[in-house]
């Protein structure tokens, strides 16, 4: 999905680094190039992370850093980025995604499939909002906090670090850090 949001913006894809396929083998199309060892020994390059382990996408991120290489941000060619809303290093738009005015997305984000960051509203580094989600104007995430597909987060409320928001979840007004909520209105999972 990375690959196609970078594709749609009208650049080139030189291929895909993995480490579970052999260099040579073709995905969309596209060459595996090699794995993370030999991606260490190029020069550097603009790099897209198709990684949904908002964790791991932190600590790869990191390390790709310091090996020189550069996250960049992609906005699928149909999705709507308010211009007075700002996307951290990193962070990948995909189709259909809205995000409204002066919303503060931070670095490494996946903004999934037609999800909503409404106006003002802040979002902490790798964080992943799937798809069809909604958050309401202001509304606040911590960092790595994964909501839901279609769960909602209304506006003003506060969700903490590394939470996860069950699928069709609602948060109302806040959930502290590592949580795991579900339903409607969202209440801790035991
Ligand atoms: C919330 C979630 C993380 C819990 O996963 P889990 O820890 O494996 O939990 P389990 O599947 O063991 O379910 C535990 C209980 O929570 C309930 N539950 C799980 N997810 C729920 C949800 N989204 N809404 C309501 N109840 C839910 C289960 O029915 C179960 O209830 P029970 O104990 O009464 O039988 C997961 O169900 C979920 O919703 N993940 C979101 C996935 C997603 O949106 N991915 C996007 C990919 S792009």
């Amino acid at each position: 999905m990375v690959a196609e949001v970078v594709q749609s913006s009208g650049l080139v894809v030189e291929g895909f680094v993995d480490d579970f396929v052999a260099p040579g083998e073709r995905v969309l199309g596209l060459p595996v190039l090699g794995n993370a060892e030999w991606l260490s020994r190029q020069g550097p390059r603009v790099v897209a992370l198709g990684i949904g382990d908002n964790r791991k996408r932190e600590v790869l991120t990191a390390a790709l850093a310091a090996q020189g290489h550069t996250p960049g941000t992609f906005v699928h060619a149909r999705a709507w980025v308010s211009p007075t809303a700002q996307l951290g290093a990193g962070t990948v738009v995909m189709a259909h995604a809205t995000v409204n005015a002066e919303a503060r997305v931070g670095r490494g984000v996946i903004l999934n499939t037609a999800c909503v960051v409404e106006h003002e509203c802040v979002l902490g580094d790798y964080a992943h909002v799937s798809p069809n989600a909604v958050l309401g104007g202001r509304a606040k995430l911590g960092a790595r906090t994964h909501v839901g597909i279609g769960a909602t987060v209304l506006n003003l409320a506060t969700v903490g670090d590394d939470c996860v928001i069950g699928g069709g979840a609602v948060v109302l007004k806040q959930l502290e850090s590592g949580v795991t909520a579900v339903g409607v209105p969202a209440r801790r999972l035991r």
